[in-house]
């Protein structure tokens, strides 16, 4: 295998000390609300869609997409016509890296989640998130968010997390409240990880 790579889920994801990462830092800058790696909780997402997949074709939003793994695994796997929303733009080259690496375009959208409104999210059939409910003053918005998305109708919301007790708050608060459940969850490739995914079902 190419060095400081990884192959998982039939993706290849560039490790940290990849030359083209190198490079991308030196041009564009880091990230800096924790966009600046892979987060392996997005193995959890794969395997998850892996064994619960949307129906191909599907419009996916990847919110805190990061590098943009998780909606690049879509495109790739399920052939989803994917837009990748982040906070911070200076994720994108890393997110275009991959998509390009992989064989697949997505579309990127620069917006905090907590402006994505009702109607933008009828826009979707399935809204999915890997580890992006890490502060305390994160609970709310993503409760908000997967609340309207309820609202909206028909989309399905999958989220997954290493199992912070934040995430576990804000998915508490979902289970309570609408047709959603969170569960443990393992993704055996490439070398095993456990946490929790969230699933708001259609
Ligand atoms: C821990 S990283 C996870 C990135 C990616 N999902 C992964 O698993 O590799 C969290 C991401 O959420 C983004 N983010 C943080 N707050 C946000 C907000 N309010 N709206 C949109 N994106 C946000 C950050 O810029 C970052 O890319």
């Amino acid at each position: 295998m190419a060095e400081n790579q990884r192959q998982a889920y039939g993706l290849t994801i560039l490790k940290n000390n990849h030359a083209e990462v190198r490079r991308l830092r030196k041009q564009t800058g880091l990230p800096s609300i924790h966009g600046n790696k892979f987060w392996k909780s997005t193995y959890l997402l794969m395997d998850y869609l892996h064994e619960y997949p949307p129906k191909a074709g599907a419009r996916v939003l990847e919110i805190g997409c990061g590098w943009g793994l998780g909606g690049i695994f879509c495109a790739k796997a399920f052939n989803s016509q994917v837009t990748a929303l982040d906070a911070d733009e200076k994720v994108f080259p890393y997110l275009q890296l991959h998509a390009e690496l992989n064989g697949v375009s997505v579309e990127t959208w620069k917006c905090r989640y907590e402006r994505v409104r009702k109607i933008d999210l009828k826009a979707f059939d399935v809204v999915i998130a890997a580890d992006v409910c890490f502060w305390d003053s994160m609970v709310n918005p993503l409760y908000n968010l997967v609340r309207r998305a309820h609202q909206a109708g028909d989309i399905r919301v999958v989220m997954s997390d290493p199992g912070r007790s934040t995430f576990r708050q804000m998915a508490g608060r979902c289970e309570e409240s609408m047709d959603a459940e969170y569960n443990s969850w393992y993704a055996p490739e490439p070398n095993s990880a456990t946490g929790v995914v969230l699933e708001l079902r259609v």
